[in-house]
Order: C-alpha cells, then sequence, then structure tokens
C-alpha cells in the first residue's frame, strides 16, 4: 500500500547483498577470514552504564550498554526526547561524555523544555543537525560514551537520494550509526517515531538493525507512561517500566500495580480486575466494560488496550455459552491506565466485566479474575498463577477466581482461590 512503510524495497540494497553471496565471493577471489574457537574469545561483556532512573535501567536489563544501539519508539508527543534528555542529565552527571543530536527542535527548544523538564541536563552538549555524516564526524571527534539522535526520521546521508525519513534513507542512517556505535564503542540511543494507525511505522525496518527496541507508549490523556523492551540482545525482552509524567519530567513508578488500581471505580458495575505478567512481573489492571443499549444501527464494539476481534469472540462466547445478549448492545471495553493487555490470561477479566455491566452488578472490590476463556466457555489455567496471585495479595486482593485446574497446589497467603470451569459457572456464584 502506498504512504505505508515497509512497502518500498531499495534496489542498491538488494544488489549489494547478492554481492556477498559466497559464489560471487569465490569468483571475485576474496581472501577466507580468520575464523575463531568459540571457547578461546577472549573479553567479557562491558560493564553497564546505570542511568539510576530505575525502571529504564530496569528495561534495559541493567543499563546502557557500552557500543550498543538503542532505538526508543513511540507517538510523537508521547514523552521521547524528555525520557532521552532526563537519561543524558544522568549519564553526563556519572560522568559520561554525553551528545544529544536534535534533528526536530532548535538549540533554544531544547533549552526550554530541559529547564522544565530535566534537572541537571546543562552540561550535556547539544548538537543540531541532520546530516548523517556531520553527526557521525562530531561525535567521532568528541569521543563521546554516548549519543542521543533525535530523531531517525529527520537524518538523511548524503549517499542516498531519498528525502529523510524514506525507508531507505532510515535504514541506512540507523545500519551506519551501529557500524559507529560498535567501531567506536559509544552507545548510541535513537528516537523514531510511530504513528498511530500503522502500529511500529518507520521503527519496524530498523528492529532488525538494532541491538534493543524499546517502546514508549501510554494513553495521550492518561499521565502514565509504559517503556516496553521488545527485543533486546543484552536483557530479555517484555519487560516493563511505568514512568507517571509530571511538571518536573518523567518519574519513574516502583509499584506499577497500586498505580493503575489507585483511581479504579469502586462499587460500579463493569469493573474487574486481574494480574497480568508483564516480562518478568505481574502487574494488576483494571477491566472497565460497558454494554449500554444501542441507538440505530450496527451496535458498536469499542475496545482500548485490547484486541477488537479478541472482544468479538468473547461477546460471542458469552452469548452462546452464558446466554447473555449483546445484539443491540454498544460494548466498550477499556483497560484502564494505558495498558495494553496481550495475554489471555486476561480473558476472564474481560467476560467477568461485561457481564458485570450487562446486569448492572458490581463485582467485589477484593476480588480478581485469572483465566484464559476459550470457545466452548471454558475457564483455563495460565502460567504462574502464584506470582499473579501474591501481586494481588499485596494491594488488598482477598479472593481470586481462576481455573479449576489452575489453583495453585499451595495456598498463597490472604487469598481465597477459587476454581471454576466454566464462565457460566462463574457467573452463577458472583452473580448469585
Ligand atoms: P516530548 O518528550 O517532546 O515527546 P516526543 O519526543 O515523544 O514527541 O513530550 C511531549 C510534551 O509533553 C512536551 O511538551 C513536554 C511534555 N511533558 C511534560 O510536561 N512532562 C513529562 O513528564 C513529559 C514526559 C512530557
Ligand atoms: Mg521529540
Amino acid at each position: 500500500m502506498c504512504g505505508e512503510w515497509n512497502t518500498l524495497v531499495e534496489e542498491p540494497m538488494a544488489a549489494r547483498k547478492t554481492g556477498k553471496s559466497p559464489a560471487r565471493a569465490r569468483k571475485r577471489g576474496h581472501a577466507a577470514g580468520p575464523t575463531s574457537i568459540l571457547r578461546n574469545v577472549g573479553g567479557a561483556e562491558s560493564a553497564r552504564w546505570t542511568t539510576g532512573i530505575n525502571e529504564f535501567d530496569f528495561v534495559l536489563g541493567g543499563g546502557v550498554v557500552p557500543g550498543s544501539m538503542v532505538l526508543v519508539g513511540g507517538e510523537p508527543g508521547i514523552g521521547k526526547s524528555t525520557l532521552l534528555l532526563q537519561v543524558a542529565a544522568r549519564l553526563q552527571a556519572r560522568p559520561l561524555r554525553s551528545l544529544y543530536v536534535s534533528g526536530e527542535e532548535s538549540a533554544l527548544q531544547v533549552k526550554l523544555r530541559s529547564d522544565r523538564l530535566t534537572d541537571g541536563a546543562g552540561d550535556v552538549e547539544l548538537l543540531t543537525e541532520t546530516s548523517l555524516e556531520t553527526i557521525i564526524a562530531t561525535a567521532a571527534a568528541g569521543r563521546y560514551d554516548v549519543m542521543f539522535v533525535d530523531s531517525i526520521q529527520t537524518v538523511y546521508t548524503e549517499e542516498l537520494e531519498g528525502a529523510p525519513g524514506s525507508v531507505g534513507q532510515v535504514r541506512e542512517c540507523a545500519a551506519r550509526l551501529m557500524r559507529f556505535a560498535k567501531d567506536s564503542g559509544t552507545a548510541v540511543l535513537v528516537v523514531g517515531h510511530v504513528t498511530k494507525s500503522g502500529g511500529i511505522a518507520g521503527p519496524k525496518t530498523l528492529e532488525h538493525i538494532v541491538d534493543t527496541v524499546l517502546y514508549f507508549e501510554g494513553e495521550g490523556t492518561a499521565e502514565h507512561r509504559v517503556l516496553r523492551a521488545t527485543k533486546n540482545r543484552f536483557g530479555s525482552v517484555d519487560e516493563i517500566g511505568v514512568f507517571r509524567m509530571s511538571g518536573e519530567g518523567l518519574v519513574a513508578v516502583g509499584n506499577p500495580s497500586e498505580l493503575f488500581l489507585g483511581d479504579r471505580s469502586r462499587d460500579t458495575s463493569g469493573s474487574a480486575v486481574t494480574a497480568l505478567m508483564e516480562g518478568s512481573r505481574p502487574l494488576l489492571v483494571e477491566v472497565q466494560g460497558l454494554a449500554a443499549k444501542s441507538g440505530y444501527g450496527t451496535p458498536q464494539r469499542v475496545a482500548t488496550g485490547y484486541d477488537s476481534k479478541r472482544l468479538a469472540l468473547l461477546l460471542a462466547v458469552l452469548e452462546r455459552r452464558a446466554g447473555l445478549s449483546f445484539s443491540q448492545m454498544d460494548v466498550f471495553l477499556n483497560i484502564a491506565g494505558g495498558i495494553r493487555m496481550q495475554e489471555p490470561a486476561g480473558d476472564l477479566a474481560v467476560a467477568t466485566a461485561l457481564a458485570s455491566s450487562v446486569f448492572d452488578r458490581a463485582l467485589p472490590t477484593d476480588a480478581m479474575f485469572i483465566g484464559e476463556v476459550g470457545l466452548g466457555g471454558e475457564i483455563r489455567p495460565v502460567a504462574q498463577v502464584e506470582r499473579r496471585l501474591a501481586e494481588g495479595a499485596k494491594l488488598g486482593i482477598t479472593r481470586a477466581y481462576v481455573a479449576t485446574r489452575g489453583v495453585p497446589q499451595r495456598p498463597v497467603r490472604g487469598v481465597t482461590v477459587r476454581g471454576t470451569a466454566t464462565v457460566q459457572e462463574l457467573f452463577e456464584t458472583v452473580f448469585a
């Protein structure tokens, strides 16, 4: 499709790749390269640079790895520049020499934002530039430890014809920055914009090139932001860090569950709590469902933070297996706090929140629901249920509904766990 990323193929790149094929290489008479026995390879993983912004360090796997390249993707306005300037300030203070390259904002704009939001960024060196050649030359001459490039879409190389931001330019510039990082040992952190519709536009092409991909996400209106690792050569993926936006910039949130449950709507129908595993950590979230009699035309189905196909499927299951009718209802589903619920473990909370709204019966605020829902309405066990229950217990959950086969062997302190076979059976219990 036109106007979308990843739809163009750059011919010159393809040509260069075939040039490297073994058969061609032999014909051209390349010399054989040196090999080494894996066991005898020297060196150790270099120490990481911690920023002291705990959630940022955690998502990276323990801090910034020297010579690595990190892509920070996210929608415009989500807070990428603010985050990276805060990181630059911390690294500069260690002290590590940090260069912040801005292709989007003037030096004054960056300074004004820094005065407002990023304490201590005053010593960071700034370069407003979009020419890749100049950027790399500057970074090399200055022997910086860390370079920030904001954003990859504004940078261009003279060697290619395309405009800045085109797939070819973005990819080539990223590849050259990656090479620079590896050759120089400078850590390179790059901002990449993502469009709302395209999911991961532009940066998708870059994911293969860079070492680590972090996404910065959140609802525009909500005050928190989630940083998520989707690729990490130096740590595990799917780890998240939660930040709160403030007048003094981003503040790392130590206990995200508390934040997400904090402003839970109490005693209203349509609200159910579940525990998701985000990387290695459990996270409590509130699912909000609203089923309301629709006006004319096709009833609406609107899901925020949840897959709309999955919602359609659960609605069908609830109709067929639990006798609820949504045919004349608009259905809205929202995962509170701007969290994107990708795990099937949240199905049961979604189903229960919707049923709660239909019956207009509030669920107990100290209950949570953990389980996948199958097409037959059966509740299926999910992994790591103990850890989810323990996180619930910390935040005042005293009863949990899980699959019959999902009841943990050992009791979890403070939580009464009840195993249930089907959604229908569950509804008979909780809405009795
Ligand atoms: P910005 O970092 O410029 O977003 P991006 O680089 O992803 O486009 O942030 C957008 C706006 O939000 C900017 O005007 C600053 C403001 N902001 C705050 O006031 N407090 C905060 O904690 C953050 C992260 C941003
Ligand atoms: Mg920005």
